[in-house]
This record gives C-alpha cells, structure tokens and sequence, in this order.
C-alpha cells in the first residue's frame, strides 16, 4: 500500500551530468542494464528523459520516446532503496502527464513476464496486454520474451 508521499517527489528533465548517479543505479536493479551509451542516446535523440528527486537527492528515472498519437515507455527505475514507497506510481504518472502533453493518446511498453513487480505496477496503472515479442530480451542462458502492453490515456 503506498501511503501520500512526503515529501512529494520533484521530476526535472535528466542532465547529462545525472547519468553518473543513473549508472551507480541502473546495474543495481536490473540483470540486463542499459548501458551509459544507451543513456547518451536517448539524451541525444531527445527522448524525454526524467528524474524524479526525492527531498533533494534522485530516486528514480524514466525515459520516454513521443510519437505521433503515442508514447513508448522506454525505461522506468526507482533506486532499490526507494522501492514500495509509492514512487514507481508516482513517475508513472508523471509521464502520463508528460505524454498527454504532447498529444499522446497511449502509452506502449514491454515488458519481461518475469518481472513480477513491475508487472503489478503496469496491472494496478491500467496497461493491458496486447502483443507478445518472442525472444525479445535477453537473459541468464538464453533469451525472454516481452510482453508489449498498451495504456490507453
Ligand atoms: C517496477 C518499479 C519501478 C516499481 O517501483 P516502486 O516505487 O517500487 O513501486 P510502487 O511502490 O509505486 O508500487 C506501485 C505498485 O506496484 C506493485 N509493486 C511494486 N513493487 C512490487 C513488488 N516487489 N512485488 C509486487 N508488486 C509490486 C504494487 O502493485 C504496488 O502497489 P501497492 O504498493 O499499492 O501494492 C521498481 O520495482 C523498479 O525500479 N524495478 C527495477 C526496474 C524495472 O524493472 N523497471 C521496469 C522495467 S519494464
């Protein structure tokens, strides 16, 4: 259950300078992390890029690539030791906000099936399933599909 964050989470546009701190946290909580190349291009192509502080330090990113009519989730991370606190909630909403802003009338995403909590988070948010990607990601001795889900705004 997450309560009313306080302090509230502040989401400011990602800084190249953030991405120092963003790679301390990325190969924490993921098995496949993006690299600080996969960052610098998501910067570069202006992909709208996030941080969500947290009283005054960062606790979270996402990335988000607008198009025309839709929006494609790209990477959303809390820093392990803010998890379960509400803030995975909190940035998702955010870039609703973001996406709506720019005209996006759904937000698409993939994702592992065996990541069950961001699974929970999609379910509880809205997202339905509507697509399989076959082998999509890679993973300890082999390959995972993704499920693609879609956000209707
Ligand atoms: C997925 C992630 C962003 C969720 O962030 P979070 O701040 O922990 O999520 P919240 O506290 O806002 O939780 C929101 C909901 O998600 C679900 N959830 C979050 N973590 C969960 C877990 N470990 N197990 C089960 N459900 C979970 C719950 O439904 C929760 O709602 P509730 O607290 O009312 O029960 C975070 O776990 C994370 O950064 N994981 C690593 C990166 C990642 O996998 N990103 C997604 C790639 S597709």
């Amino acid at each position: 259950m997450s309560a009313a964050l306080d302090p509230r989470p502040r989401f400011r546009r990602m800084q190249v300078q953030d991405l120092v701190w963003v790679m301390q946290i990325e190969p924490e909580i993921y098995t496949h992390p993006w690299t600080l190349v996969n960052f610098q291009d998501a910067l570069l192509a202006g992909y709208s890029c996030w941080v969500m502080d947290c009283a005054g330090c960062p606790c979270g990113y996402g990335v988000l690539m607008l198009g025309v009519g839709e929006a494609h989730l790209l990477n959303i991370s809390v820093a392990g030791a803010s998890q379960r606190r509400g803030l995975g909630r909190a940035l998702i909403e955010h870039l609703r906000g973001v996406a709506q802003g720019y005209g996006a009338e759904r937000m698409l995403l993939e994702v592992r099936p065996s990541n069950a909590a961001a699974r929970a988070l999609y379910d509880s948010t809205g997202f339905m399933p509507i697509g399989l990607r076959p082998g999509y990601y890679p993973a300890c001795g082999g390959r995972e599909d993704a499920l693609v889900l879609e956000w209707a705004l």
